[in-house]
């Protein structure tokens, strides 16, 4: 018969060291919670779902989990080991094996954990640990071990003594047991000196009663750091940071200043596309191949087709099609959709508005809630007025082909035909049809075909 596993990630602490009201666990790393982390491994690493113990801001903590894992509460934190006891009601006799982390261990790979899975597996005592070898302690506990090499106990580094101190060898922090033998430890834990329940204890019960401890060594990597600090946190952002920017680079990514671009660990990013410094490529966002992005630009939740220059923008929920050029300094925000061969120049921002192929806005336009046809030319300053005085927002139709002027104000709702152009600093409160021209405040049309000659506006 097969071992059954059940992970359970410890996440119900304040986190007092990041002196913050926001729960330590919904921090974020390269945009993510860190708790966020915990769960991807815990969803693939068990033939189970993971249960998340939960406390400081339970609300919050639990909102942000949804239906992802099952929840346990621990009312008071009251230590680690407290917390995964409050998992025995909902665990005692399901499961054979319990493998145990800390969600604020966020670069811990599933190839750590499984390996302490195995090597419980294969230990007659009732735990086995991660630990590493590491002069960073980052305030981690520490393994003692017996002249003979054996472990004895893992000892906080607040209770150390200092000739404890002085070992390298500490405790990652991942653990696993062998279910039978814990839920009655458990209930037998004493508080330390400070009150707490430390679920490390257990290892020197399990020495105390003849046990051998089962021990996986890592590397000292950056998969150990543990964020108990926002200094600690720091240092796994630059860690994540790196290893993200290395894959792409591998991958056939150009990264001009690997140190200060911020790509997001769900971005999706096509070979020979060049990211300049300064550049943020957030949530999910998927950029093309052969394009050229930054510098001093955020993309978040974005879709960037191929053959496209984005520089010195900020692009928001927004959708490009191939060979679209925006900035510098332009704003594309949620439903902003940008057909192929547009442009978006200096100052120009773009919502909820789809843009049809080869538009051109060059300079310090907004087009919001509209629809824009193919081949038109957006004037310097021209804008959608789309949230009138009913402060209801409406949309404005341009046709193909369409000239709108310079300063144009375009007073939604409205509808312009195809071929319209309309005169410098019109204000067109009226649709427009099809090939007219239309000046003056408000505007009005002054000729009716393109081939018209344009009448004087005194007629
Ligand atoms: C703990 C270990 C330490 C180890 C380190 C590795 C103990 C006593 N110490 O210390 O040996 O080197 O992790 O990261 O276990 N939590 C609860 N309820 C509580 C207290 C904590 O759920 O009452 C959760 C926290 O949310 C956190 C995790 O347990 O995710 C660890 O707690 P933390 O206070 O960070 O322990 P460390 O001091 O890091
Ligand atoms: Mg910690």
């Amino acid at each position: 018969m097969s071992i059954k596993t059940t992970s359970v990630i410890l996440a119900a602490g304040k986190g007092t060291r990041m002196c913050s009201s926001i729960p330590k666990v919904l921090h974020t790393l390269a945009g993510r919670p860190l708790l966020e982390y915990a769960l991807d491994l815990g969803l693939h690493i068990c033939n189970m779902s993971p249960i998340v113990v939960v406390g400081f801001e339970s609300e919050k903590v639990q909102e942000f989990i949804g239906d992802r894992a099952k929840v346990v509460l621990q009312n008071q934190q009251l230590g680690t080991g407290h917390a995964l006891y409050q998992t025995a009601d909902v665990l005692r006799g399901q499961s054979d094996m319990i493998l145990v982390w800390a969600a604020d261990m966020p670069l811990l790979s599933k190839d750590m954990l499984e390996a302490v899975v195995n090597c419980q597996s294969e230990n007659e005592g009732p735990v086995s640990i991660v630990t590493s070898i590491s002069s960073n302690h980052r305030g981690f506990g520490r393994v003692i071990r017996s002249e003979g090499g054996e472990v004895q106990a893992v000892v906080e580094q607040s209770d150390a003594t200092s000739e404890q101190l002085t070992t390298n060898e500490i405790n990652v922090g991942v653990y696993c047991f062998d279910s039978l033998w814990l839920w009655d430890e458990l209930s037998t834990l004493k508080p330390s000196a400070n009150g707490e329940y430390y679920l490390t204890d257990l290892i020197e019960s399990a020495v105390l009663q003849s046990h051998k401890v089962g021990v996986v060594t890592a590397n000292a990597g950056d998969e150990i750091i543990g964020i108990n600090t926002r200094v600690h946190l720091a240092e796994a952002e630059t860690a994540l940071r790196a290893r993200i920017n290395q894959s792409w680079m591998e991958r056939g990514v150009t990264l001009i200043d690997p140190d200060n671009t911020y790509i997001g660990p769900n971005v999706e990013i096509g070979s020979d596309t060049i990211v300049l410094p300064n550049t943020h490529l957030e949530g999910d966002t998927i950029i093309g191949a052969e394009c050229t992005v930054g510098p001093n630009s955020t993309i978040r939740d974005s879709v960037i087709g191929n053959h496209c220059k984005v520089e010195c923008s900020v692009i928001e929920q927004a959708k490009l099609e191939d060979e679209v050029d925006v900035g510098p300094f332009g704003h594309l925000r949620a439903g902003a959709h940008l057909d192929s061969g547009v442009h978006v120049g200096n100052f120009g921002e773009v919502k909820n508005s789809y843009l049809g192929p080869g538009v051109k806005m060059g300079h310090f336009s907004y087009v919001g809630d509209a629809t824009v046809g193919a081949r038109s030319n957006i004037g310097a300053g021209a804008i959608t007025c789309n949230y009138g005085m009913d402060k209801q927002k409406h949309r404005t139709e341009i046709g193909e082909d369409v000239f709108i002027g310079s300063d144009t104000m375009l007073v939604a709702p409205l509808r312009i035909g195809s071929r319209v152009r309309t005169g410098a600093g019109s204000v067109v409160t009226k649709d427009l049809p099809d090939d007219s021209l239309a000046v003056g405040v408000p505007a009005r049309v002054i000729s009716r075909s393109v081939d018209d000659k344009v009448q004087s506006q005194d007629e």
